[in-house]
């Protein structure tokens, strides 16, 4: 029985990953490289500073500790000021009624997310309230494809692990969810996220009862 979902952010309740792209792609042309849509792809569900590592190793380029935390924060300020301009709006198709209709089943919802700036964008956009609990980059230690995210929201909202379905947009994520026995369901594309258990474009086009219905 399905008595939780837990939600991955950037890609799947709002439009962020295309401002972490832009930001990190600003970042790789200061230091002289480029990065494409197709090596993003490897980033998405990867914490900032694990994120920062493949990209320079991408771009052949060796830093310091010291330099590493000074240009992570830098690709941080930029993408923040994207994030200070987002609205209601910014929030993806169908995500708010997914959400509303979820907990009027009885549903628990969790965020499962490796961003450090997770509340500030739940607040931005008005959802937060709609989140029984909040699992961050500020509460793992280990990046997704490890399932420690996944495994704190499900502690979070006492309930079982395989009565969890898990809602991703990265390769990763999704691998994350599978290894904490959970369902996943990919946001996206089938080519791309062709671990999930299925794949939907996005929340709008199933709602809570068609997918626990799927599932079952
Ligand atoms: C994930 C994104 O949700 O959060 C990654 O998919 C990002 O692209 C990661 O690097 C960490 O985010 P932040 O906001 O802490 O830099
Ligand atoms: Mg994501």
């Amino acid at each position: 029985m399905i008595k939780a979902f837990l939600f991955d952010l950037d890609g799947v309740i709002v439009d962020t990953a295309v401002f972490h792209y832009k930001a990190w792609k600003r970042l790789a042309n200061q230091l002289n490289f480029d990065i494409d849509e197709e090596f993003n792809e490897t980033l998405k569900g990867i914490s900032r500073m694990d994120s920062l590592d493949a990209i320079l190793k991408h771009g052949g380029v060796s830093l310091s500790q010291e330099e590493k935390e000074k240009y992570a924060k830098i690709k941080n300020d930029w993408y923040l000021e994207l994030v200070n301009q987002m609205t209601v709006n910014d929030i993806l198709p169908g995500v708010e009624i997914f959400l509303k209709e979820s907990r009027n089943l009885g549903i628990k919802i969790a965020l499962g997310s490796a961003s450090k700036n997770a509340s500030l964008i739940l607040e931005k956009t008005g959802i937060l309230g709609l989140f029984d609990a909040l699992i961050d980059g500020n509460h793992v230690s280990k990046s997704k494809p490890d399932p420690e995210v996944f495994l704190k929201g499900a502690e979070a909202l006492e309930v079982e692990y395989d009565a969890c379905v898990v809602f991703e947009d990265a390769y990763a994520g999704v691998q994350a969810a599978k290894a904490a026995g959970m369902v996943a369901v990919g946001i996206g594309s089938c080519e791309v996220l062709n671990n999930a258990d299925f794949v939907v474009k996005g929340l709008f086009e199933m709602s809570p009862s068609e997918i626990i219905t799927k599932i079952l």
